[in-house]
Parts: C-alpha cells; structure tokens; sequence
C-alpha cells in the first residue's frame, strides 16, 4: 500500500489517486495541504504547480478537473501540444518539446544577457501575439514583462 501511496503522490500530473472502501484518499497523497506553493518550470515540460494553487479559468471559475485529481498538485502544459489542455498530457515527449532550443534561432531563452538584449523586441512580439509560438500571453503576462522590461531589466 505504500507503494501505492507513494507513486499517486509522486505522479507531478497529479491525475492518479487511490480510494480506500470506495473513498478517496486524496489526503495521503496531498502532503496533508501542507506544502508552500511552488510554481517549477521543468526541463522540456510542464510548469509543475504544487502547494493548492488554484487555478482558475479566464472567467474566474475553477478550472475543470477530472473525477479525483489533485487540486495540491497538477503540471500545466509548456509545449503547447497538450491534449489536455490547459493541463500537460504527456505530449512534450512525442513532439521532442526542447524548450531551450524553442527560439535558439534568434537567441537563447534562458540566457539573461540574450533576453536582456533582444527584451523590446520580445515585448514587441508580445504585445502582438506573435510570440510565444504556442499562443499570446494574457496582457497580464505581458504586462509582468514590461514592468521587468521598465525595472531596467535587473536580474
Ligand atoms: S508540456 Fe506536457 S503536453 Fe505540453
């Protein structure tokens, strides 16, 4: 059974879970609600969200989940070819999603000094839509950047 316990909690997806007598056991799994919210961007894949962050739909509602996932724990697709959207559905691994390499032909995104340098540019493509490539920020996110972008682009 620990086992068991084990690999439901250890599942980023947060998709598995367990019912002891028919009764879900989502507790056990869940860290008791106990961990500080964390927002982790994974090598070639999805955002995982740990700690009960709510995530909410662009109308203000919860975000649907299927019957027994997580609400503590869930992976938010990056590659954008996910057929579960907004949630990751393991395409990443089909479609070779490399996220390094995703803009390597105009610089590389996870170099500070290459962001810095090509910043307007890239708030540019922002505002448009045209960047990133799997869909246009919300101007929330966009303006997240500019404020960066307006902080003298301090590290
Ligand atoms: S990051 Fe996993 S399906 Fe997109």
């Amino acid at each position: 059974m620990d086992e068991i316990i084990r690999a439901v909690r250890d599942c980023p997806s947060g998709a598995l879970s367990y019912a002891i007598d028919g009764r879900e056991a989502r507790e056990q799994t869940d860290y008791h609600n106990t961990r500080e919210p964390v927002i982790e961007v994974s090598k070639d894949g999805p955002y995982r969200i740990s700690g009960g962050i709510a995530l909410i739909d662009g109308e203000g509602n919860d975000e649907h989940r299927n019957q027994g996932a997580s609400l503590e724990h869930y992976a938010l697709c990056r590659c954008g070819h996910s057929q579960n959207k907004p949630f990751c559905s393991g395409m990443h691994w089909h479609v070779d999603f490399h996220d390094r390499q995703s803009m390597k032909f105009a610089f590389d995104l996870w170099s500070y000094a290459d962001v810095k340098q090509h910043a307007g540019a890239i708030l540019e493509r922002l505002r448009n839509g045209s960047m990133p490539c799997d869909g246009a920020w919300s101007q929330e996110r966009v303006d997240v950047f500019q404020r960066w972008v307006d902080s003298d682009l301090s590290a």
